[in-house]
């Protein structure tokens, strides 16, 4: 035996004439962690879910401690020791955490109600070790976000298996909890467990893991220690790209007169919780607004009240007029156009008519041209245009969001964390495409961050968002020395 415990041969798999995963071949030894990295679609949640059993190989093996697994089904290969944490959380709504973690932990097949004493203890020890302790009787709903991530951890983890398989677990956090669950995800090595690690977040990577594999197309590019990958041509070429520059204003956006949006004395409350207290902001015509904050934070109530999605308390006004009654279909048709962090695509309608229907209030020939302007910017939407949008890759799935909201030609667009889940180079191009944008038409852009190295280079202000209140603004290169302590 090599002393690998999982060993992976010429796998390879096929969607239609799509080729998502080609010819790949790796192993991960006991106590070490191989870091999976590639553009949006190059392969890799197809290589995890091949590995696992929830997508059948088209040809080549999985060998798990020296055992040929690739046929079988996979509550067997869950058994004999594979654990997979999603790219998106799934919980069940109506169990708590603690029940998720539970109905992880049992039998397939059989609830045994014997067991149930131990199994509750296991549960709870599983909760406590990830860091969810303090939250194992809530509902799953009520948690933030980064919780979500720990408990699909816990239930990847439940069974205690060799071989733990993790799809993006650091997009969407903060950096204090990338550090959290990379020492979580560190303690499996020294457990002996073989860890396989997915993230578009490279430095969280590289600073985790033994090795690094890079896919592109469905292949293996380079293959090392992650500093030699990362210094790789071709991966720089097709997955790292450059940096973000910073988008010199060529006309000063017009401050005088009525703002496009005016927000005062903004409140929202979920039950007793207050998600935001008095929160005050203004965008002018043609301006570029960052709002920077955390999780939880109250990013996207914000952005859910202006687009008339919640009830709130105080005064948010377009153009001059009280936005408070409208519908959200009115409010959207009156220009205001939000991307939503949870993306809210047809799952079953293809990527051209999940577009079609973002742009159907244009014209026939506007139609045209802004579609061929979206499929310029996000090549990879154009050659998975008939796909249906629930099959597409994370990152995919993103810029079919974005895409869509400009497919419905904004006067303000509204970007609720855009960066979730993209490749380095998609955000450069992103970050190209807005400043196009704005250079070539009228648009007005509030964006809501984390992650500032996006969010400031185009902005000309910046909001900080911290627990429910605005507690800064001020021009991005302020940012750094007056609120950027926790972002930067
Ligand atoms: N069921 C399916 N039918 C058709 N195409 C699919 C299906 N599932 C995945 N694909 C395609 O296979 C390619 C690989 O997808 P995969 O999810 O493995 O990418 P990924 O590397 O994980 O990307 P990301 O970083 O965006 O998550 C994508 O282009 C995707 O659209
Ligand atoms: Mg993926």
């Amino acid at each position: 035996m090599s002393g690998a415990l999982l060993e992976v041969a010429g796998l390879t798999k096929r969607f239609g004439g799509l080729v998502a995963v080609k010819n790949l071949g790796f192993s991960i030894a006991r106590g070490e962690i191989l870091g999976l990295i590639g553009p949006n679609g190059s392969g890799k949640s197809t290589a995890m879910k091949l590995i696992m059993g929830i997508e059948r190989a088209n040809a080549g093996s999985v060998r798990l401690a020296g055992r040929e697994i690739v046929t079988w089904p996979t509550h067997r290969i869950a058994r004999a020791g594979i654990g997979l944490v999603f790219q998106h959380s799934r919980p069940l709504h109506r169990q708590t955490v603690l029940e998720n973690i539970k109905l992880a932990l049992l039998p397939d097949s059989l609830f045994q109600l014997a067991a149930e004493h131990a199994v509750d203890a296991k549960a709870r020890a599983i909760g406590e070790r990830v860091g969810l302790g303090a939250v194992l009787d809530r509902r799953p709903t009520t948690l933030p976000f980064a919780d979500l991530r720990r408990m699909e951890l816990a239930k990847a983890i439940a069974r205690d298996p060799d071989v733990v398989l993790v799809d993006e677990p650091f997009a969407g956090l903060t950096m204090a909890e990338v550090e959290s669950f990379s020492a979580l995800i560190r303690s499996f090595r020294e457990e002996g467990k073989a860890v396989l690690l997915v993230d578009h977040n490279v430095k969280g990577v590289a600073a985790l893991v033994d090795r690094v594999l890079a896919m592109y197309l469905g292949e293996r590019i380079a293959e090392g220690k992650a500093d030699a990958v990362m210094q790789d041509e071709t991966v720089r070429r097709v997955y790292l790209g450059g940096t973000i520059e910073t988008h010199a204003r060529t006309i000063a956006a017009e401050k005088s007169g009525i703002p496009l949006l005016k927000i005062e004395g903004l409140s929202v409350f979920y039950g007793k919780a207050q998600a935001l207290d008095r929160a005050a902001l203004e965008v002018h015509e043609g301006e570029f607004v960052s709002v920077v904050g955390l999780n939880g934070a109250g990013k996207t109530t914000l952005f859910n009240a202006i687009s008339g999605l919640i009830p709130y308390s105080g005064a948010i006004s377009w153009q001059g007029t009280a936005l408070a009654g409208k519908t959200p279909a009115a409010i959207a048709r009156g220009g205001i156009v939000q991307c939503p962090e949870t993306r809210e695509l047809f799952g079953d309608m293809s990527v051209a008519e999940n577009l079609d229907l973002g742009g159907q209030h244009q014209p026939a020939p506007e139609r045209r041209t802004r579609l061929d302007w979206l499929y310029d910017l996000f090549p990879i939407l154009k050659s998975r245009s008939k796909q249906l949008a629930r099959t597409l890759s994370g990152g995919e799935q993103q810029m079919l969001a974005i895409a869509r909201a400009l497919m419905m030609n904004p006067r303000l667009l509204i970007l609720d964390e855009p960066t979730l889940g993209l490749a380095p180079v998609i955000l450069e191009q992103l970050s190209k495409a807005l400043a196009r944008l704005r250079e070539t038409t009228p648009i007005t852009v509030l964006l809501g961050e984390q992650n500032v190295t996006f969010a400031l280079p185009h902005a000309d202000r910046v909001y900080v968002l911290e627990h429910a209140r605005i507690i800064w603004q001020g021009p991005p290169d302020r940012f750094a020395i007056e609120a950027g302590a926790g972002y930067l």
